[in-house]
């Protein structure tokens, strides 16, 4: 039996819940059980945060010929349609999140909210994937089409190369057919279920194992 207080559960009134210290230095075991047990109930809701947050790019067109929502989808849709696999498929789904927030490095922002639930190599595709998509237009825009050449001899160029050539850079054709996003939603659900890696992870496991003892 583990010496460290259970989690209480949440109280109706979040008044009796909340930590007492007014600076952290004054934060108490009991302070943090609160906190935590907060925390594990609103990362449960995360999935549905970063949905929300995919339907802000509905109506976003930026001049291009399908708006950036429908761009996710078709983009998300053709991944699945080639059999590629449900983590890679949320990845192709949720790669243009970022384009509200990160005008400027769009693809940082979906890489660091995939980063704790994927593997080290779509998290390297994603973070990549602005450069690599560079390929079919940056030469349009006064830039160096072939910037990803960089990263020619990295392990995973051939890789990210793919899902660009494949997917990203395909998925403008007002024509196509792609799933809703409700198709895509049980996939997202299951990956945001549990990170397979994050700094507050032990914590997290350690808090979930004794709340179910
Ligand atoms: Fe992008
Ligand atoms: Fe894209």
């Amino acid at each position: 039996m583990s010496d460290v207080k259970e989690p209480e559960a949440p109280t109706e009134d979040p008044e009796k819940s909340r930590a007492k210290f007014k600076a952290m230095i004054d934060g108490t075991k009991e302070d943090w059980t609160h906190i935590v047990t907060h925390a594990m109930k609103f990362n449960k809701g995360l999935a549905d945060r970063v949905l929300g947050h995919l339907r802000l790019l509905d109506g976003d067109f930026g001049g291009f010929p399908v708006d950036r929502l429908q761009h996710s989808l078709q983009t998300a849709t053709r991944a699945y349609r080639d059999g590629r696999d449900e983590e890679y498929v949320v990845c192709a789904l949720l790669h243009d999140i970022g384009d509200t927030l990160g005008s400027y490095n769009h693809p940082d922002v979906a890489a660091a909210i995939l980063k704790p639930f994927v593997s080290e190599k779509n998290h390297w595709m994603v973070t990549h994937h602005g450069v690599f998509q560079g390929y079919y237009f940056f030469d349009y825009i006064g830039l160096d089409k072939n910037l990803r050449d960089n990263f020619k001899d990295h392990p995973w160029y051939e890789y990210t190369a793919q899902f660009c050539h494949l997917y990203d850079q395909m998925a403008f054709d007002p024509d196509y057919e792609s799933e809703p996003l409700e198709f895509f939603e049980p996939m997202v659900q299951r990956l945001f279920a549990v990170p397979k890696n994050s700094l507050y992870k032990a914590a997290l496991d350690k808090n979930e194992a004794e709340a179910g003892e």
